[in-house]
């Protein structure tokens, strides 16, 4: 009877695919995995390994980058198209860190550099056999250990894409940089990746990167040695080694300070850290994933942000959608953020108020739906919140700004000034007084919101 590639034969030995033309790696390679218990095929060339995957199902496929025949790329995109279920691992030269870039975007989980460490190799390895088998598009499944309410919920077009782009990640240890306004789910994408990877059982380590004092970064981002400063009385690990195996969270990546972005690119690049006050460097095995609300290509523009440190953050870019372009999932969210603040039995929305909560358009996003929410059961009579309860601010409907009525005396010069200036106070107090955030959310540039703000003489407490 014919085996199906997609079922594992009981008993047979995980195998791997082992693609490089110099002998000496082939054997290093094929020795470490008969040694973890796997099995192996050697191909010294794209032809041959083109000829192994026609016949044999593999758990994991390492190849090089520059065949005799052509390019590990090639191997990598055609494993990626045919048998997507086999993750593929690169072996890169010594110090092309353009070309693991590449082999990362192009579907390759991970990449190792030569000359290969045998302990990065195993961890390599363990990570690719324990990864869970793909999932079909659309499958959900709640990362172990957390509940539905951990689960994105909505049936939108744009947070089903979201979803499927999650599973995919789940199974790369590509870096992963997340966009998306405020309160659009990031943190939430972050979680729901490690969660499905086969680094879950490892800790997830969230790391706010603005709330670091400058002075104390590089010990609490790498730890430090008894005797490193004073009041290092003992040693103390750092983000990197308690995310040892697991998910490193860069939480507004965008706020960390240059010189902490060279040290940052060089633990990703080396895959090492050293303690302050050691001398040497010790391997982490660490993934990376970051997010902002800002535009990182726009600190880059400013000077604010390393180009190189860019690159290697946003590999693979996740962008979570407005609320506001999601609107079929407002009744959804509101239904299960009822459920999750009051339980068995949460108010009734009237007809208005559901009208209302649909047609607004959020610039603060599911936090900011959560938080409406939130304020409208509390304030709510016979438990049913009414449009009153919900306290949407005024003109910021999706569909646009309502009808402005001019008052007695007023030109239309005026009128509009005043309207801008409210709608200007308006975004700025939404956002914390964030201009970037401020101008984003009216879209216009940041430089046409500062002269808006001078010409109209708003005080907005920055600067
Ligand atoms: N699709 C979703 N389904 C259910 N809940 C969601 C969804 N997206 C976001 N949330 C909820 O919205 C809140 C904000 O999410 P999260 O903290 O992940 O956003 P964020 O983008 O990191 O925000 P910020 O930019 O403010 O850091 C959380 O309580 C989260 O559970
Ligand atoms: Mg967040």
């Amino acid at each position: 009877m014919a085996v199906s590639r997609s079922e594992r034969r009981s008993g047979e030995l995980p195998r791997v695919l082992v693609v490089d033309d110099e002998a000496d790696i082939r054997e290093l390679v094929d020795l470490t995995l008969v040694r973890m218990g796997l099995s192996a095929d050697c191909a010294g060339s794209v032809g041959e390994a083109k000829g192994f995957l026609e016949r044999e199902r593999y758990s994991l496929c390492l190849t090089d980058m520059r065949l005799p025949d052509g390019e590990g790329l090639e191997i990598v995109r055609l494993i990626g198209e045919r048998y997507p279920e086999t993750p593929v691992a690169v072996i890169t030269a010594f110090g092309s860190a353009d070309n693991a870039v590449a082999a990362l975007k192009a579907g390759a989980f991970d990449y190792l550099a030569k000359p290969v460490a045998l302990d990065q190799l195993r961890t390599l390895i363990k990570s690719a056999i324990s990864l869970p088998p793909a999932q079909k598009s659309g499958e959900v499944s709640a990362a172990p250990g957390q509940g539905l309410s951990a689960q994105l919920i909505g049936v939108s077009p744009a947070i089903e894409s979201v979803r499927d782009m999650i599973a995919k990640l789940a199974r790369s240890q590509a870096p992963v940089y997340i966009s998306g306004e405020s309160g659009s789910g990031k943190e939430m994408a972050a979680r729901l990746i490690h969660g499905q990877s086969a680094r879950h059982a490892a800790p997830f380590v969230p790391v706010n990167c603005g709330a670091i004092p400058e002075n104390l970064m590089e010990s609490e981002f790498f730890g430090y040695r008894k005797g490193a400063f004073t009041g290092a009385d003992g040693d103390r690990d750092g983000f990197f080694q308690a995310a040892h195996g697991g998910t490193l969270f860069l939480d507004e990546v965008a706020d960390l300070p240059l010189a902490m972005q060279v040290k940052l690119l060089r633990a990703i690049q080396e895959k090492k850290v050293r303690k302050v006050g050691y001398a040497t460097e010790e391997p982490v095995d660490v993934r990376i994933l970051s997010a902002t609300h800002r535009k990182l290509a726009d600190c880059v523009d400013a000077g604010t942000f390393r180009q190189d440190l860019y690159y290697r953050l946003n590999v693979i870019e996740l962008k979570m959608p407005a609320l506001r372009e999601r609107q079929e999932d407002i009744p959804l969210l509101v239904e299960a953020v009822l459920q999750r603040i009051c339980g068995g039995c949460p108010p009734v929305l009237s007809a208005e108020a559901m009208q209302a909560l649909s047609r607004y358009a959020y610039p603060g996003n599911v936090r900011e739906l959560e938080n409406i929410l939130e304020r409208a059961t509390a304030l709510c009579s016979n438990d049913i919140v009414t449009p009153d309860d919900l306290q949407l601010a005024a003109g910021t409907g999706v569909d646009g700004v309502g009808s402005v009525e001019g008052r007695a005396g007023e030109t239309l010069d005026d009128l509009v000034n005043r309207v801008e200036k409210q709608a200007i106070l308006d975004a700025l107090a939404k956002t914390g007084f964030n201009r970037t955030a401020a101008a984003r959310l009216l879209g216009v540039t940041f430089r046409s919101l500062r002269y808006r703000i001078e010409r109209l003489g708003i005080e907005d407490g920055a600067e």
